[in-house]
């Protein structure tokens, strides 16, 4: 795919890839992205974030230990967060809104029927080599204080992903990485007083795989925004 031209195509385009091609991206180029993103807004411009960028054999040797992790809890254990990133149960509107998201990747572009547990669980285990992509990035940021800095991190989050379309570059922002925050804390200089926010997988698509074709909806600006005047 082209690279984007204007920040209304970033938007419309960003979407979480889930198949990315071997295709290199370059260091220049991730450090570019970086720079950029870094530009994102951050109470008192306090910048509390940090990135743990690894390719090639880090990556390689972090993704075997991470799919060894995955493999010995087979998903019966509770994960354990650096923070809480999403609830035990869903409460409505989200529950639904999150069983039409499994339903359209897993049914839907997959092809894997509901009961197809397994076929569920092997395309988990994707997030753990993320998405076969050339770049892995673990974005941490200070816990102290947490809640403002988790906000700052969003904007750095999505500043980077939409930076990463002007190069024609996807991603996919992965919560799933934190499940295994001690495995991560072992490969990686993190300091104590960071939590793990999120992976992101960063290269090209994959453009011909099913799961390229998964797209999501969004409810409608009257269903979110209220109007005064
Ligand atoms: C903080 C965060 C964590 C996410 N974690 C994962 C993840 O672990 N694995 C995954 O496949 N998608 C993950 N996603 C992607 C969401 O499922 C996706 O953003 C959502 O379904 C909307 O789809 P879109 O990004 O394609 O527009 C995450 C998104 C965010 C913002």
């Amino acid at each position: 795919m082209q690279p984007v031209a204007t920040i209304e195509e970033a938007l419309l385009t960003r979407h979480s890839c889930r198949a990315f091609l071997s295709r290199p991206v370059s260091r220049e180029q991730v450090e570019r992205l970086l720079e950029l993103a870094a530009r994102s807004a951050s109470n008192s411009n306090s910048q509390p974030w940090q990135v743990h960028v690894l390719t090639g054999a880090a990556k390689r040797t972090l993704t075997e230990e991470l799919l060894c992790a995955h493999e010995i809890r087979r998903g019966d254990e509770p994960g354990e967060f650096d923070y809480q990133p999403r609830p035990d149960g869903w409460p409505e509107p989200f529950r639904s809104r999150r069983r039409r998201f499994g339903e359209s990747l897993y049914q839907g572009a997959l092809g894997l029927a509901a009961e197809d547990t397994e076929g569920r669980r092997r395309q988990h285990r994707r997030n753990y080599d993320f998405f076969g992509a050339p770049v892995a990035i673990i974005l941490t940021v200070s816990s102290d204080p947490l809640q403002g800095a988790l906000v700052d991190a969003g904007l750095f989050l999505q500043a980077l992903m939409l930076a990463a379309r002007g190069d024609g570059l996807h991603t996919c922002p992965q919560a799933s990485l934190i499940d295994f925050h001690q495995v991560l804390r072992r490969h990686l200089t993190i300091p104590d007083t960071h939590v793990i926010v999120c992976g992101v997988a960063l290269g090209y698509a994959d453009e011909l795989h099913p799961v390229s074709a998964h797209h999501t909806t969004r409810e409608p600006v009257e269903s979110f925004a209220t109007f005064y005047s």
